[in-house]
């Protein structure tokens, strides 16, 4: 074929798409504003220093950052993969929903954790109880129930170290010259859901992301439910002491036995008003930002900040840095437990840390980067039969 000929026919190829293409052109759709585009929120994402420059600088939108990209409908068949040909709020799990769970990672001693593609089926069993014993209610009188999971870095860092088991984590506070310090792109939830009752909460299923559970009742009798999110607690290391914010249902007031106590800053509340009004139209309109910590203490005042849901009875004392700055294990024999013990009566630390537990000495607790899952750590029954998995926290 001469080249004039074939310049004729790409030309003409050319000029019929993109008349085909005209022609079959849809009204314009209303565009995606920015805070929803799946590719420029992952782009920021991919790049550590763009980040933590965000999440020093704009910290309301990098809260919001995060809650959109780990709320992506996933791709299905892997973990931990956004499918970027549904819309945010399309049906189905969100990304993070298909992490690992704690129970996945914090395996049975002498056992590894499957790798991360596997053990995808099956519906996770929520635990009941809160962090200092109690139990939320909601208006039918069914408990709040809970869940921890992490992301792909989280997980590759515990299994690369041994962290998963308690073995692991005694010889990284063996080893003094090992520092327990997870990746930039490391990321943790720990979610709370309430059971949606088909008639009650007829009006409001609508409003959460929902997902079908197994549910042990108080028999032991096993049941299948449909759950919806009530609080959010999110956690990035994309700074050195983490970013910790917090989201929850704007009805929680009116459907469980609680309420958010603590007020949520104006920059906070602006960022919600604006991000409702671009999730007009999902079930995402109904959840809202609690608030964001990135120090322990601003203007010489400790920092507070909690979820009606997660920190229910200890919101006035509840700092997410400031506790999780805790997480902790001890010598075997430490008189005061594995774990430095994160509650006086039900009060929780605020502001800087205490300094003077931690350290190498016998009586000392080594830090652990401010992951408290890692309390789930299982002992070798046989070396210590009487202690359970979870430590005494009171
Ligand atoms: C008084 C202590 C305390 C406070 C306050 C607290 N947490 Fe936690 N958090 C824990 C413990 C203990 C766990 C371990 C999981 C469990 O037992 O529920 C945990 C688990 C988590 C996890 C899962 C990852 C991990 O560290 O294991 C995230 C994410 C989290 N908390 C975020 C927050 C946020 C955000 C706040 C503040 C709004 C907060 N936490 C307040 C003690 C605390």
């Amino acid at each position: 074929m001469n080249k004039d000929l074939r310049a004729i026919i790409v030309t003409l190829a050319c000029t019929a798409l993109l008349t085909f293409s005209i022609g079959a052109q849809q009204p314009a759709a209303r565009p995606v504003a920015p805070e929803l585009q799946l590719a420029r929120l992952s782009q920021i994402s991919k790049d550590a220093q763009k980040s933590r420059q965000m999440a020093t600088l704009s910290p309301v939108d990098f809260g919001w950052l995060l809650f959109v990209l780990e709320n992506w409908p996933s791709l299905a068949g892997q973990r931990g993969v956004p499918d970027g040909s549904k819309p945010f709020g399309a049906p189905g799990p969100v990304v993070w929903q298909t992490w690992k769970t704690a129970p996945e990672v914090y395996v049975a001693p002498n056992q590894t954790p499957l790798p991360w593609n596997l053990g995808l089926a099956g519906t996770p069993v929520l635990a009941q109880g809160e962090i200092d014993g109690r139990t939320l209610l909601d208006v039918n009188n069914n408990p709040v129930m809970y869940q921890v999971l992490m992301n792909q870095p989280t997980f590759n860092y515990l299994v690369s170290q041994k962290l998963y088991s308690f073995a692991g984590q005694e010889a990284a506070r063996n080893n003094i010259s090992s520092q327990i310090r997870f990746p930039s792109d490391a990321l943790e939830v720990k979610a709370s859901w309430r059971i949606l009752d088909p008639v009650a909460d007829q009006t409001r299923i609508s409003h959460y992301l929902t997902q079908r559970v197994t549910y042990t009742g108080s028999d032991g009798s096993k049941l299948q439910l449909v759950v919806g999110l009530t609080g959010l607690h999110i956690a990035s290391k994309v700074l050195p002491k983490w970013f910790w914010v917090t989201f929850e249902q704007t009805e929680n007031a009116a459907t469980t036995k609680t309420k958010l106590n603590l007020p949520i800053p104006p920059d906070v509340a602006a960022g919600n008003a604006k991000m409702q009004r671009l999730l007009g139209g999902t079930f995402w309109q109904y959840y809202m930002m609690d608030g964001y910590q990135t120090e322990f203490l601003a203007a010489g005042k400790p920092t507070l900040l909690a979820n009606s849901q997660i920190e229910t009875n200890f919101q006035s004392s509840s700092s997410c840095i400031t506790c999780h700055a805790l997480a902790s294990i001890g010598a075997a024999n430490n008189p005061g437990g594995a774990r430095f013990a994160f509650f006086k009566n039900f009060q929780g630390y605020i502001g800087a840390p205490p300094t003077s537990p931690f350290g190498p000495g016998p009586q000392q607790y080594t830090q652990l980067d401010y992951v408290w899952s890692m309390r789930e750590a299982q002992r070798p029954a046989a070396k210590n039969p009487t202690t359970t998995s979870k430590e005494q926290v009171r």
